[in-house]
């Protein structure tokens, strides 16, 4: 026989003060069974072949997968700047995927910082004006003093006046990075951060990339193949051949 005493013994095991069950936080980015199919010279590709994901805010996620397994891709529907074939993403509660362009151009303003692995500057304004024309066009009127900080931040206070073709690839790296996280979005999408960068400067830029998600609470994505930035991130995902085969945060609640 088990007496009552025993048997909440039994139920509360050794860990004296069991963990509190913490609110989750709101998803904030919801994909199901995401698909995506381009047409190429030798007929459709399927490229994304039914992602299904949950991510909240505050989360910090590495993605991780050979050449050509989709990751860019991933970003591209996650910011709605490519259309699912098939599919669901939402963005917190609203559905992109039945968005006009209009609406969604205005919430990848208001919500969505990306870093592009091409980074995409535009070529005839210098690196502050690259990162402070956003900002005015968004209405915002401290934009250059902001502008500045953000390249302060990635170290580049000393290249404020430089075009992107006077600039390295690891600065113009810098100069995406800071243009991305000058809004303080609540999606950081990043891809492959680190890919131009020495060990020195990929450490600078990637506390500044966790500053600014931390800063605005906001859920970081990173597209990866450095396994120490992985390591720094607080889910991993691996994609393989347009799937995901692993996920470290499958399980948790
Ligand atoms: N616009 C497109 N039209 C046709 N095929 C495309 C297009 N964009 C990408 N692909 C193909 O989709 C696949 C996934 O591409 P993606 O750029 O997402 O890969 P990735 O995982 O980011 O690779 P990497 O690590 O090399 O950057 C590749 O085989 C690529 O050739
Ligand atoms: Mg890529």
């Amino acid at each position: 026989m088990v007496s009552p005493e025993q048997t909440a013994r039994l139920e509360t095991p050794e860990m004296p003060n069991p963990p509190q069950t913490l609110p989750a936080s709101p998803s904030i980015i919801t994909l199901e069974n995401a698909k995506l199919s381009l047409k190429s010279a030798d007929g459709m590709i399927n490229i994304l072949k039914g992602i299904t994901l949950d991510i909240s805010a505050r989360e910090s996620i590495g993605i991780l997968g050979p050449s050509g397994a989709g990751k860019t891709s991933l970003l591209m529907v996650m910011s709605g700047l490519e259309n699912l074939s098939s599919g669901k993403i939402k963005l917190g509660n609203q559905d992109i995927t039945a968005m006009s362009e209009d609406s969604l151009a205005a919430l990848r303003r208001d919500k969505i910082g990306i870093v592009f692995q091409a980074f995409r500057l535009i070529p005839s304004m210098t690196a502050l004006q690259n990162v402070s024309v956003p900002l005015e066009l968004a209405g915002n009127r401290e934009a250059e003093k902001i502008a500045q900080g953000a390249l302060e931040s990635v170290g580049l206070d000393h290249r404020l006046a430089h075009l992107p073709e006077q600039l390295s690839g690891g600065e113009q790296q810098r100069v995406a990075i800071a243009r991305a996280i000058a809004p303080r979005p609540q999606i950081l999408l990043a891809d492959e951060p680190t890919g131009n960068l020495d060990s020195a400067t990929s450490e600078i830029v990637i506390d500044t990339l966790f500053a600014a998600a931390e800063g605005a609470d906001a859920a970081l994505i990173l597209v990866t193949h450095d396994a120490r930035l992985a390591d720094r991130c607080s889910r991993v995902l691996h994609i393989e051949d347009g799937l995901l085969v692993h996920d470290s945060g499958e399980n948790m609640s």
